[in-house]
C-alpha cells in the first residue's frame, strides 16, 4: 500500500516514521531543506530518531519529496500541516488550502484522504472534501476521515503505539479503511459516531488543559497576594485521591496546540452564537502571566529594571523540545524591553532563534527561568545571577512562582 503524508513536521514524521515499517510512504513536504536532509537520513523532530529516518530510507519504504507527482497512485493521503491562527486570532486554513490543492492537482486515483491537523469541527465534511472535488481536474470519488492527532513531542511513555486514537469516517468504508490503516502501528482505535464529534473531542482536550493552566496561573498569584506557595498547596490538594487534577503554574502556554486550538473552538462557537467565555478569559490569563512575572521581578529589584542586564533562560515552550512556536518566553523578553531591561537568552536545545545565537549561562544582574531543559545543570541555573527568579517550580532557593 503507498501513503502519502503532506507535511513533514511534527505530526508527519512521526506517522512516516510508524507507517513506514509497513507501507511505502511518500513523505511530501513544501521545504525542500527539510526533504533533503531527510533523505539523507536526518531528523529535524525530537522524538523521531534519525537512526529510523536512515533505516527506513535504506529499506526503499520511504522518500522525502518535494515533488507533488510523487503523491499519483496513493492509496492513503494523511494531512498532517499546520493549522495556526491569523493575526487576529481566527482559525487559519491556508495550509490545508494549499495541501487540498496539492491533492487535487496529483491524485489521479481513488484514494483515503484523512486529516490529522487539527481543526475545527465539519473541517473534513465542509471544507477539505468539498475543496478537492473543485479543484480536481477529474472527478474522483475519494474516501474522507479525520484522525486528530494527539503526539506529546519529546514524551516517550506515550507514542503513536499506545497513545489512543480518535478516528471517523464521512462514510462506513472510509471508517473500516481507516481503522485498517492505523491497526497496523496503534493497538488503541476509538471510532466515534462522527468526523464532527473526532474534531471537537481534539479541540476540548486542549481546551481543558488550557483553561486549567489558566486557573492555575491565576491561583499563584493568589497564593503569592496570601504570601504561601503555591507549590506546596497544590502538592497539598493533590492528595485528594479523587476530583482533583494537579496542573503546574507557568509562564504561560506555548506550542502549536494549547495557545491555538481553543481559539478554533470559541470561533465555531461565535459562529453559532454561543459565548466561550471561558476560552477567551483563560487566553487572556495565559496571555498576562508574563507581564506578572516581570512586574514580581521589578517590584524585587528595587521598583525599576531599566538598565539592568536580564538573561532569560530556555526559551522553548516546554521542556526538552526546541519548539519555539508561541513560546511565551517571546512575551516575557518583550515586557522586559519594554520595562528598559537589557535582555539576553540562553537556551543550549534551542541555540538559535531569529536568528540570534543562545548566550553562555549567567553573567546577568537578574535571571529569569522560563523553561529548564533536562541538559540544563539545576545548580548552575540556580548559581547563575545574583537575583534569580524561577517560573517552573523546579529549583529551590530562589524566588519564583
Ligand atoms: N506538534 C504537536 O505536538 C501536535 C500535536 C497534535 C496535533 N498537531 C496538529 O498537527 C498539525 C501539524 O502540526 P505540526 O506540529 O506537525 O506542524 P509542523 O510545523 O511541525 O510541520 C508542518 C510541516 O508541513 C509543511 N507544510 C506546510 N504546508 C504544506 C503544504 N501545503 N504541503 C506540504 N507541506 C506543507 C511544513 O513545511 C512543515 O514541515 C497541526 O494542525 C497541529 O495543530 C500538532
Amino acid at each position: 500500500m503507498k501513503v502519502a503524508i503532506i507535511g513533514q513536521g511534527y505530526v508527519g514524521l512521526t506517522i512516516a516514521a510508524f507507517a513506514s515499517k509497513h507501507y511505502q510512504v511518500i513523505g511530501y513536504d513544501n521545504n525542500s531543506k527539510i526533504v533533503d536532509q531527510l533523505n539523507s537520513g536526518i531528523s529535524h523532530i525530537e522524538g523521531v530518531e534519525s537512526s529510523l529516518i536512515e533505516k527506513a530510507v535504506a529499506s526503499g519504504n520511504y522518500l522525502a519529496s518535494s515533488q507533488s507527482t510523487d503523491i499519483a497512485g496513493s492509496d492513503v493521503v494523511v494531512i498532517a500541516v499546520p493549522t495556526p491562527l491569523t493575526k487576529d486570532r481566527k482559525p487559519d486554513l491556508t495550509y490545508i488550502k494549499s495541501a487540498c490543492k496539492t491533492i487535487a492537482e496529483s491524485l489521479i486515483g481513488s484514494a483515503l484522504i484523512i486529516n490529522e491537523s487539527t481543526s475545527f469541527p465539519g473541517t473534513i465534511r465542509d471544507f477539505i472534501k468539498p475543496l478537492i472535488e473543485k479543484l480536481s481536474p477529474i472527478k474522483i470519488e475519494h474516501l474522507y476521515a479525520i484522525s486528530p492527532e494527539r503526539v506529546d513531542p519529546g514524551r516517550t511513555d506515550w507514542d503513536q503505539k499506545n497513545t489512543p486514537r480518535l478516528f471517523a469516517g464521512l462514510t462506513p468504508e472510509a471508517s473500516k479503511r481507516t481503522r485498517e490503516f492505523y491497526s497496523t502501528f496503534c493497538d488503541n482505535l476509538v471510532e466515534v459516531s462522527s468526523p464532527e464529534v473526532a474534531e471537537a473531542a481534539k479541540l476540548f482536550e486542549n481546551t481543558f488543559r488550557q483553561v486549567n493552566i489558566a486557573l492555575v496561573n491565576e491561583f499563584s498569584q493568589i497564593a503569592n497576594a496570601l504570601g504561601i506557595s503555591v507549590h506546596e498547596t497544590l502538592e497539598a490538594a493533590n492528595t485528594k485521591p479523587y476530583g482533583f487534577m494537579k496542573f503546574n503554574p507557568s509562564a504561560g502556554v506555548g506550542g502549536h496546540c494549547i495557545p491555538v486550538d481553543p481559539s478554533y473552538l470559541a470561533y465555531v462557537a461565535a459562529g453559532k452564537g454561543v459565548p466561550a467565555t471561558f476560552i477567551e478569559r483563560a487566553n487572556q490569563v495565559n496571555l498576562e502571566m508574563p507581564k506578572y512575572i516581570v512586574s514580581r521581578v521589578k517590584s524585587d529589584n528595587g521598583g525599576s529594571l531599566k538598565g539592568k542586564s536580564v538573561q532569560v533562560i530556555g526559551i522553548a515552550y516546554k521542556p526538552n523540545v526546541a519548539d519555539v512556536r508561541e513560546t511565551p518566553a517571546e512575551l516575557v523578553i518583550a515586557e522586559l524591553v519594554a520595562q528598559g531591561a537589557i535582555v539576553s537568552w540562553h537556551d543550549p536545545v534551542v541555540k538559535s532563534w531569529h536568528g540570534v545565537e543562545s548566550t553562555d549561562l549567567g553573567g546577568a544582574d537578574i535571571a529569569i527561568v522560563v523553561t529548564l531543559h533536562d541538559v540544563m545543570d539545576r545548580a548552575k541555573v540556580t548559581a547563575s545571577a545574583p537575583y534569580v527568579f524561577d517560573t517552573t517550580g523546579k529549583l529551590t532557593g530562589v524566588k519564583g512562582l
